[in-house]
């Protein structure tokens, strides 16, 4: 699909023309027409379940850095980042942005780690995201800040931009081939997981004793904790069953259980994931990828490298396996639960509807807002089924000046517990506090989803939003432009 032939949301006059394309386009996205301010507002009530209080309904999303030195300390980019997601007055931060827990499972050479010479500049991040919601938003009663441990398994790259050194946990079909990985490439040892294993224990135990509340065990995105659950042609006790390509997370939970009692334990999912997409070669020109299509999978079925995946039709979800997955969640007394879906690898599309795709991408397939409702939707589905779990909704960026009526609405109606902040944390860290609180909304620092936000650190510069934020237009541009020169 052109982009041009999508509706710019930046140009639909109010709230009643957005309704009207909503049911144009016949999706179910739930949308108040009015907003409550104040104590009120369904964005303002608290949550509170077992042993864990969170005051508001809006949720700060990881966002992964590529500006950490290259020991996996946080730079001052980093640390303003932190800054802005304290200041956004979410009372939720799932996790900051991915860390890594150990040197090997680093998603760029300069992303967080970990380890014990890293523990101040963790602890640093902390404090000044506190402090800074302390003077935003009066106090830290209720906020919930956990920290996202990750190991980045098929799309680790430690050492050097451009050279990827994939872990992989089975060969996949398609994937292997996009990354060049021989037949006989290695897969991680049972033995080799262990000790990744153990390296979150630790990992785990350092946040607890730096004043974390939670641990996000990250499951999502085509990395290593996703790729378990898809597992199904691994041999051995990782692989095949349900039981085994779980055991991962099992084993991490009871290890953190033992280490660290009085740490809450968290799980970002994608719920669901697709096929890999690919430009269209029909309609790709050099330099211009075309339209994304789904991969050949015709001799690919029973698609057997999925999980939340049809394998007769892998274009499409089927919840059977999230949804025990999510029982064995409840069985293991996790209660904090952040829904995504696919990966910004091979479906960017599914996981992070934009109307510009990142440098690495395709052209959307669809109209973008046929991929926030299919987030939206997926989560309705399995808080239904699982209402005692808090859930994070997301993919709600792409709602521009909208978002607020949508999150208002879906958290109302009890599609779900927590609204799930990405980019939209780093053109305006403030959109839903603005609107709770009554202050004037700021309709030049909507994201509009350009991608510069992904395609920036593909490119060896920080995480950040360029076009909005003038942090990075005019203060820090030259002296990021020369670091990047100098990575490559
Ligand atoms: C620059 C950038 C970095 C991201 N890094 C992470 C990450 O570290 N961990 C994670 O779980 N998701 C990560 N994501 C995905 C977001 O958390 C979120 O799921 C996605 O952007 C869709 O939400 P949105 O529509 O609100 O942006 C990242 C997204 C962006 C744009
Ligand atoms: S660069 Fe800014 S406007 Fe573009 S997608 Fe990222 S946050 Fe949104």
């Amino acid at each position: 699909m052109e982009s041009s032939n999508i509706l710019r949301l930046g140009g639909v006059r109010d709230v009643g023309q957005f309704q009207e394309h909503l049911a144009a386009l016949r999706l179910a996205i739930p949308c108040d027409h009015d907003l409550v301010r104040g104590a009120e507002s369904p964005l303002a009530q608290p949550i509170v379940r077992q042993g864990i209080r969170i005051g508001n309904r809006f949720a700060v999303q990881p966002m992964e850095g590529w500006d950490g030195t290259s020991e996996g300390n946080p730079s001052e980019h980093t640390l303003r980042r932190w800054q802005r997601f304290g200041r956004s007055g979410a009372k939720l931060i799932w996790g900051g942005e991915a860390v890594a827990v150990c040197h090997e499972g680093r998603a760029n050479p300069n992303q967080l780690l970990a380890a014990s010479h890293t523990r101040a500049g963790l602890a640093r991040l902390r404090a000044a995201l506190t402090n800074e919601h302390r003077q935003a938003a009066g106090s830290d009663d209720g906020l919930l800040i956990g920290l996202q441990l990750t190991h980045s398994g098929r799309y680790s790259c430690p050492n050097q931009k451009g050279r990827p050194e994939p872990r992989i946990l089975y060969h996949h079909p398609i994937l292997d081939r996009r990354l060049n990985l021989p037949p006989d490439y290695p897969v991680l040892t049972d033995g080799e997981i262990e000790g990744i294993i153990e390296e979150f224990h630790r990992a785990a135990l350092m946040a607890s004793e730096l004043g974390f509340d939670f641990v996000d065990i990250k499951h999502c995105h085509g990395y290593l904790g996703h790729e378990f659950l898809s597992a199904h042609t691994r041999e051995g006790k990782y692989g095949g069953s349900f039981e085994n390509r779980t055991r991962f997370l099992r084993e991490v939970v009871q290890g953190i259980r033992a280490a660290a009692p009085g740490l809450q334990i968290g799980v970002r999912l994608s719920a669901f994931d697709a096929i890999p997409y690919r430009p269209d070669p029909a309609l790709s020109k050099p330099g211009k990828p075309g339209p994304g299509i789904p991969a050949e999978y015709q001799n690919l079925v029973p698609y057997r490298w999925g999980f939340g995946v049809d394998q007769s039709d892998p274009r499409r979800a089927d919840f059977a396996e999230p949804l025990r997955f999510l029982s064995l969640l409840e069985e293991l007394g996790i209660q904090l639960v952040n829904l995504t879906a696919g990966s910004p690898y091979y479906c960017p599309h599914i996981q992070r509807p934009a109307l510009y795709p990142p440098s690495d991408g395709y052209l959307p397939p669809e109209d973008p807002l046929i991929g926030v409702a299919r987030q939206l939707e997926a989560v309705q589905q399995l808080k239904q089924r699982f209402p005692k779990l808090i859930i994070v909704g997301t993919a709600y960026s792409y709602l521009q000046d909208f978002l607020p009526n949508v999150a208002q609405a879906a958290v109302r109606l009890g599609w779900v517990d927590s609204i799930g902040l990405g980019r939209m944390v780093l053109s305006y860290p403030e959109m839903l506090s603005d609107v709770v609180e009554g202050r004037a909304f700021q309709h030049k620092l909507v994201c509009r989803t350009f991608s510069d936000c992904t395609t920036a650190p593909r490119n060896g510069l920080p995480s950040g939003c360029y076009p909005l934020d003038s942090y990075y237009k005019k203060s820090v541009s030259a002296e990021l432009l020369k670091v990047a020169k100098a990575r490559r």
